[in-house]
């Protein structure tokens, strides 16, 4: 079977994440970057791969890098490729593109030219052509273009894997599940201990937590992706492949996971997609302001995510939550590794605690911090710092920024 270049791509703060994962797998890492991590494979290793990776969004097989200055070398280029071997001619094909290139205005165009360079070879070989559409639930071929340098590859995922399947109905202010799953690992739940969710909304990271502490894959929530449309798609490993990661997923968890909200209607909707993704015994839902959030035993990891407003309005009703958070973290939460995911530096110094770590992540292209309070049981002291008082001890409560850019 033939090796290549596989890139995943992942939102900007997931790399460290994704990385990890592939290492787990047992898969090089040939570089990481901004947002993608690259590694090499076969097409039966892509498949692995979407059926295992919770923080990647698409895998991506390399099949050719070339130097094309305009549309018409481009367009030469691509016709040269054996496209006949990968996409079926009574198929349906997408072109996804990312292009910068001084002679193209409309990156719509470079996509145009790519499809009409595979359909025209493909019904060149075969006397027929595939048809070819916006939508990426069948073969999918995605074109790289910068200046003078691009990539083209077969998008083994179709569908951004981001899309789980299983949140049917979603509420306002989502967290995309790969971001939740990345969140989830960030703060270190690996199913052993209690994973708190107080503020759980649509349920994400509680049933990514459940995911994760499982080790249930991501990929048996979905029955299509794009490398089932490409022609010598191997049914019978992909079958194996299944039936391995689902032996091999456990049966329970030995921690808890409760996942609260305020909102009933948000609490119905987490346990529905709870319930599709499979994993709703595993988690207790129940409905309560964040500070009634039942605390199994006196340690954990809990994680929040609470509303982060756009507008001046929506942010000033908001301080009162997030200092309400941060008093309920220092009275409740003794022996907790607490995480609060928010996209408001001003917000979060509300809470009043020192970050421990922080991680930078983007949700929606809104660029967040996940900030992780550790709060110690006993007797560690708390100094309440005098208004002029910057230099501050490990947990003292603290009116100063959230520390910039820590991610691991
Ligand atoms: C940004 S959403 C959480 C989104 C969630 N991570 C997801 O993926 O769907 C914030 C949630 O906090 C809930 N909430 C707001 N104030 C609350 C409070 N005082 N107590 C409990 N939940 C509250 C809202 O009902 C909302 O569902």
């Amino acid at each position: 079977m033939i090796k290549s270049r596989i890139l995943i791509t992942c939102p900007k703060g997931i790399p460290p994440f994704l990385k990890q994962e592939l290492i787990d797998k047992n898969f090089p890492v040939l570089s990481e970057r901004r947002a993608g991590v690259e590694t090499e494979g076969s097409l039966d290793d892509a498949m692995l791969l979407n059926l295992h990776l919770r923080t990647g969004h698409r895998v991506l097989f390399l099949l050719k890098e070339f130097a094309a200055r305009d549309a018409d070398e481009l367009y030469r280029t691509l016709f040269g490729i054996a496209w006949e071997r990968y996409i079926p001619e009574d198929g349906y094909l997408c072109i996804t593109s990312s292009v910068e290139n001084p002679t193209i205005k409309d990156s719509r165009f470079a996509s145009l030219k790519c499809k009409d360079a595979i359909v025209d070879r493909i019904k060149e070989k075969c006397g027929k052509r595939p048809d070819s559409g916006p939508e990426r639930n069948r073969s999918v071929v995605h074109l790289y273009w910068k200046d003078d340098h691009g990539a083209v590859y077969l998008d083994t995922s179709g569908e951004p894997l981001s899309r789980r399947g299983y949140r049917k109905i979603p509420l306002g202010a989502p967290m995309q599940e790969t971001l939740a799953a990345a969140v989830v690992l960030a703060a270190g739940w690996n199913g052993a201990g209690n994973f708190i969710n107080p503020m759980c909304g649509s349920g994400t990271l509680a049933i990514e937590a459940a995911l994760i502490g499982l080790d249930r894959a991501p990929g048996l929530l979905r029955s299509n992706f794009g490398f089932m449309h490409l022609k010598g798609f191997n049914e019978g490993l992909w079958n194996e492949l299944r039936e391995k990661a689902r032996q091999k997923a456990k049966k329970v968890l030995s921690g808890k996971i409760i996942a609260t909200d305020i909102s009933p209607h948000a609490v119905e909707a987490s346990q529905k997609n709870a319930a599709t993704a499979g994993v709703e015994r595993h988690i207790d839902f129940s409905v309560c302001n964040f500070s009634d959030t039942p605390l199994s035993g006196n340690s954990g990891i809990m994680v929040m995510n609470p509303e982060y407003g756009e507008r001046m309005g929506e942010i000033q009703k908001l301080e009162a939550t997030y200092k309400g958070i941060g008093d309920y973290l220092k009275q409740n939460c003794r022996g907790f590794s607490a995480f609060l995911f928010t996209g408001s530096p001003h917000l979060a110094k509300k809470v009043s605690l020192k970050p421990r770590r922080t991680f930078q992540f983007f949700n929606s292209g809104i660029e967040c911090r996940l900030l992780e309070y550790e709060l110690y049981e006993g007797t560690r002291k708390i100094k309440k710092p005098k208004p002029d008082d910057r230099s501050i001890g490990d947990h003292a409560p603290v009116d100063a920024p959230a520390p910039e850019d820590g991610h691991v």
